[in-house]
């Protein structure tokens, strides 16, 4: 049976619409996996399920030959962490070893580690175990901010600045170092593992960050005409345990403070990729500069 096309899994989401376009300009066929209805292009075929479930996504995915994982959620909002990424990275890489696909590649996030002190990097943690113990080849990348039209720090920036009249609030001192990468450097690199011609990619996790460590206050000094208002950091937490609709969720204050900054050299070497965009080119890509 053939096997020539690359399934996406979210396919409505942020890296997944720009992974898309990527394989669409390079005509790879790509089956979108989603819990509801995706405009599809050319070349593409949908999956539905809004349940995962093996009776709608086995068939599609015995006609692919990777996977990427895109599927999962980054706010702490129902369903629960380990559902929405432990639990359904683990049931879509059992569907893949069933399926007979050949590659997975998943997207955990930077601070994923076995001694992970929140719920979702713990949640994230996990989900890549699932991944590398399925049996079959993987790919893990883990993410620092991926900067580009519609990312989640964007958008949050931009929310900021509507609601505080230009103004963007920066919890605590700001100095907090983060390896933004631009989206469509990250697809690249995604693109490279799910067509396995990098022997390096496989079984292999690696940090998916940018050429360039910055503060957030230094990220934020790039962002046109945009005053700063300092709020305590206490504050920030409090607001976020209380209030779903502060500006900062639990997690992205986790994921702020935390600092996670990760290895491009060996991204860049194992990916075999030239040309790397720095953290400008990456906001700007968010339409913030
Ligand atoms: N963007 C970043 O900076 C960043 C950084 C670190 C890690 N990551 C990880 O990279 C992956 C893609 O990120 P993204 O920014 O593209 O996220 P996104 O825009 O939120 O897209 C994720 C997609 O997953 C699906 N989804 C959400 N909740 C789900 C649930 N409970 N069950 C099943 N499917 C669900 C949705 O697709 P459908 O509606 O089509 O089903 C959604 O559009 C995620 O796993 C994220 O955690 C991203």
């Amino acid at each position: 049976m053939a096997r020539d096309r690359t399934a996406v899994s979210g396919a409505s989401g942020f890296v997944a619409r720009n992974l898309r376009a990527l394989l669409a300009s390079r005509g790879i066929p790509v089956t979108c996996i989603s819990r509801g209805r995706v405009r599809l292009r050319r070349g593409e075929e949908a999956a539905a399920s809004p349940s995962y479930s093996e009776a709608d996504l086995l068939p599609a995915l015995r006609r692919c030959g990777a996977l990427v994982h895109l599927a999962g959620s980054g706010r702490a909002a129902p369903p629960r962490y380990s559902d929405s990424n432990a639990g359904l990275a683990a049931r879509v890489a059992r569907m893949c070893r069933r399926a007979g696909v050949r590659r997975i590649v998943y997207l955990s996030g930077l601070g994923a580690s076995p001694r992970a002190a929140t719920a979702y990097f713990a949640s994230k943690y996990e989900a890549e175990r699932a991944v590398a113990l399925s049996g079959v080849q993987y790919t893990v990348f883990r993410p620092s901010f991926i900067m580009g039209r519609g990312d989640p720090l964007s958008r949050r920036l931009r929310g900021q600045m509507r609601r505080r009249a230009g103004r963007l609030a920066v919890p605590g001192s700001g100095e907090y170092e983060m390896q933004p990468i631009h989206v469509g450097d990250a697809c690249e690199a995604i693109a490279a593992a799910a067509a396995g011609l990098r022997p390096g990619l496989a079984n292999a996790t690696v940090d998916l960050v940018g050429p360039d460590v910055v503060t957030y206050n230094e990220l934020l000094s790039g962002v046109r005409h945009a005053g700063i208002d300092r709020i305590g950091l206490e504050e920030a937490y409090r607001a976020a345990v209380r209030d779903p609709a502060a500006e900062f969720g639990p997690d992205d204050l986790n994921i702020l403070v935390g600092g996670f900054t990760g290895d491009f050299g060996r991204l860049r070497r194992l990916t075999g990729m030239g040309r790397f965009r720095g953290y400008g080119e990456a906001l700007e890509a968010g339409g913030l500069s």
